[in-house]
């Protein structure tokens, strides 16, 4: 389950690229799209190669995402107060989430990433 997200994606940039040549006539503001999606991208890729693994199914007891119960006084602790618990660790979760490499801003953007799909309307 490593690399389909990604790829995919990349794959398009051409298409989109192209589509605004096509539609303007002339030369795209270089890689605009691309950019302003990176964020969510970057988050998005930590929490499926890092998070997932215990947060998709609630394994040892993770809230799970998309379970807005479950987060809802996780989410109202702030969103720094998740950052060091995942930093530091917590019962059932090791320090960092297992993502060792990640620094702290891709912490936050894989919380975000949770967070944003955790939420009720
Ligand atoms: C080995 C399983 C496991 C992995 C992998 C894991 N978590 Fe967790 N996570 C947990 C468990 C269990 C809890 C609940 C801990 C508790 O409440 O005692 C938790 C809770 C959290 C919380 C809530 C913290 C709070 O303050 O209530 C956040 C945020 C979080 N995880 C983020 C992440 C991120 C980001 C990753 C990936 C980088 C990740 N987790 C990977 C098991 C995991």
């Amino acid at each position: 389950m490593k690399a389909f997200t990604l790829p995919s994606r990349l794959a398009l940039v051409p298409v989109i690229l192209a589509a605004l040549l096509a539609a303007c006539g002339e030369a795209p503001e270089s890689d605009r799209p691309v950019a302003e999606a990176a964020p969510e991208v970057a988050g998005e890729q930590t929490y499926r190669r890092f998070c997932f693994s215990c947060h998709a199914s609630g394994a040892a007891g993770a809230p799970r995402t998309g379970n807005a119960q479950a987060w809802a006084p996780r989410i109202a602790q702030g969103m720094d107060v998740m950052l060091r618990h995942t930093i530091d660790g917590m019962p059932g979760m090791p320090p960092r989430g297992m993502c060792t490499r990640c620094d702290d801003d891709e912490l936050r953007a894989a919380i975000a990433y949770m967070v944003e799909r955790s939420q009720s309307d």
